[in-house]
């Protein structure tokens, strides 16, 4: 058993989304945790419900589908880029509408184990919870100390 732990199963489906920022060679990914609305049965609701893990950037143009203030807008099982309105399955990471149709989102390897979410993915190192600050202002990512290498 192996990975960083993320964060809870309740968290992701409390929040609706999870956000975290990770290393992957000399660049910086963010990355944004959904839970998967398709998978009927036991698994939703319970604190095992599947979580999905997908790089946070459309795949029609460089825009952020997850948000700071908003986090990700899901919608009916997808997740909906606040740009053009392209609609990406939680499960699958997919689109077959609007601007991005035909596109996949790149996935992350995560896994749920006892309520919790580990990222999984050999090609990250996890740095920080949330995106990079953008703005220059003090909460930045440099006050966080979960830098490990
Ligand atoms: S930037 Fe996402 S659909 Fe255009």
């Amino acid at each position: 058993m192996s990975g960083y732990r993320l964060t809870t199963v309740e968290t992701v489906r409390e929040r609706g989304s999870w956000a975290f920022t990770a290393r992957e060679g000399d660049a910086d990914r963010e990355v944004f945790l959904v839970p998967c609305a398709d998978e009927p049965g036991e698994a939703e609701g319970s604190a095992d419900q599947p979580v999905r893990a997908w790089i946070n950037r459309c795949t029609h143009e460089d825009q952020r589908l997850y948000r700071e203030e908003v986090g990700a807008v899901t919608r009916g099982g997808s997740v909906v880029c606040p740009k053009h309105g392209s609609a990406f399955d939680t499960c699958e990471g997919s689109c077959d509408n609007g601007e991005a149709a035909g596109t996949t989102l790149r996935s992350i390897d995560v896994e749920v184990r006892d309520g919790a979410v580990f990222l999984t993915d050999d090609d990250l190192t996890y740095l920080y919870e949330g995106l990079p600050d953008e703005n220059g202002d003090d909460e930045g990512p440099a006050s966080s100390s979960h830098l490990t290498f």
